[in-house]
């Protein structure tokens, strides 16, 4: 549940059946500078939660159907949770009844007070929770922006090209169901950007898409990013820490880089897959999650797979659906409008007057092997916005080198352009000396002039 920052002190719903024991904590609670509301009983905190938003619970957990066992209390914390996950809850408990209170605490309370209560206790407890409880919201509003952000970009999926065809089909047909997806495909052809497109076209749009790289993350920072941890579950565990499987909630939880996930990890992962439960690291208890998953990686998995490295099980779990994403130079018709699309964003972040790329640079776009992809070309263009002078994009000012990764991709390519390659690699080492390049090649100057002609260099 979003919920907004108010300006105002916190808010405190104060629930209790008895008449004094509220009136004395009203009194107590407004010198502390806290808008107060109270209800009598556990259906008028439900009504409450729904309709507003609180910074903290103080709740009462006996009431008069059931004045001893403190159950029907008990009972209500998990439909509080399901409401609203983050509302800190401090639950007040009857004078001697600790089993209560810690039953109370491992079903989601956050604190407990007994009857009767310590002012100054009290106090300190409501003062904590409530620092905690914001920051934690805060913690969700940047992942919600942070979410907006990525939506901004995710409406520019440019995907013209026969070869992205299939990918546009699956994003419309797949996109808006709960089936698990798996992005495949090289660095830089828009893994990121085609998971947004899934989430924005899910029923789950309006909820969050929450984004965990594995990549580069330790195995136990990686478990308690994504299942959360409670205070003291390791030295540096100073607070409950939500993880990212509970903030996707209701949403799509996309765990990019997926094939650098620690084996060990890929069982816990596979358990939240199946059951929709897990435990935050630390604690027994356990929290339900609803969670579509959206998954990318570079490599192989089944590579993988074989190697020992991932697990089929996951795998099977993970790749219901795939999306292959073709290489850029499989999909050259795109390039053009990619290259304009990137032109436009940057001539206008660096606040420059370019409107276009002249056709000797179109051309060189067209040609480069771009074995960095789409993330390339964008560089690339915006370096040349900076570079270029005039209002348009000249080809010096792209800088085109080939890359050092193309010659290991010569076997991806046919004859003929392992042909211009190779001719354009030995002009470019003999700046342009057709004569040397030739002698290289092992070809008359003839020959290679014809070839120039041919593949248009
Ligand atoms: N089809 C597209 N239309 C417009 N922009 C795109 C497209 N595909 C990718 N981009 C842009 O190219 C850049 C790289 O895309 P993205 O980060 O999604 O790639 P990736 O496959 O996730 O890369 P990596 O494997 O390195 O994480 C981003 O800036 C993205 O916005
Ligand atoms: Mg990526």
């Amino acid at each position: 549940m979003t919920r907004a920052a108010t300006s105002a002190g916190p808010r405190i719903l104060v629930a209790d059946d008895q008449p004094d024991v509220l009136e004395s904590l009203r009194l107590l609670l407004k010198g502390e500078g806290l808008q107060i509301e109270t209800v009598a009983s556990p259906a008028g905190i439900l009504t409450a939660l729904e309709e507003r938003e609180f910074d903290v619970l103080l709740m009462d957990l006996n009431y008069a159907r059931d004045t001893t066992s403190g159950r029907e209390g008990l009972d209500l914390l998990s439909r509080i949770q399901s409401i609203d996950s983050t509302l800190p809850v401090i639950v007040m408990t009857a004078w001697g009844s600790v089993e209560v209170a810690v039953e109370a605490m491992r079903r989601g309370a956050h604190d407990f007070v007994q009857k009767p209560w310590e002012n100054a206790r009290l106090l300190t407890i409501l003062r904590t929770q409530i620092e905690l409880g914001r920051a934690l919201r805060r913690g969700q509003r940047l992942e919600e922006e942070n979410r907006a952000l990525r939506d901004g970009s995710r409406l520019d999926l440019i995907a013209k090209s026969a070869a992205m065809q299939p990918v546009v089909q699956m994003i419309e047909r797949v996109g808006p169901s709960d089936a698990n997806v798996l992005i495949t495909g090289e660095n830089g052809t828009g893994k990121g950007v085609v998971s947004q497109a899934l989430h924005a076209v899910s029923t789950r749009a309006g909820k969050p898409m929450v984004t965990v790289n594995a990549g580069g993350l330790s195995e136990g920072v990686f478990e308690s990013e994504l299942f959360g941890h409670v205070k003291g579950a390791f030295t540096d565990a100073k607070v409950d820490r939500v993880g990212r499987f509970e903030l996707a909630d209701g949403g799509t939880l996309f765990l990019d880089e997926i094939a650098n996930v620690p084996l060990g990890q890929q069982t816990k992962l596979l358990r939240v897959l199946e059951t929709g439960e897990l435990e935050r690291v630390g604690s027994s208890r356990t929290h339900r999650v609803n969670v579509r998953l959206i998954s990318a990686t570079n490599s192989d998995l089944n590579e993988e797979v074989v190697a020992g490295r991932f697990r089929q099980d996951l795998l099977f779990r993970l790749n219901t659906i795939e999306i292959r994403l073709p290489p850029l130079r499989s999909r050259r018709e795109d390039i053009p409008l990619l290259a304009v699309h990137f032109l436009r964003q940057h001539a206008q972040h660096y606040r420059k007057s370019l409107t276009s790329i002249e056709p000797g640079a179109l051309q060189a776009l067209l040609e480069h092997s771009w074995p960095g992809n789409i993330r390339e070309l964008d560089h690339a263009v915006e370096r040349a916005v900076l570079m270029a002078r005039g209002d348009a994009v000249r080809v010096a000012d792209l800088a085109l080198r080939p890359g050092r990764e193309s010659s290991s991709r010569l076997e991806e390519m046919s004859l003929e352009e392992v042909e211009a390659f190779l001719i354009r690699k030995a002009l470019s080492r003999y700046d342009g000396n057709v004569s040397q390049a030739a002698k290289t090649l092992g070809l008359s100057r003839s020959a290679l002039y014809r070839r120039l002609q041919r593949y248009g260099i």
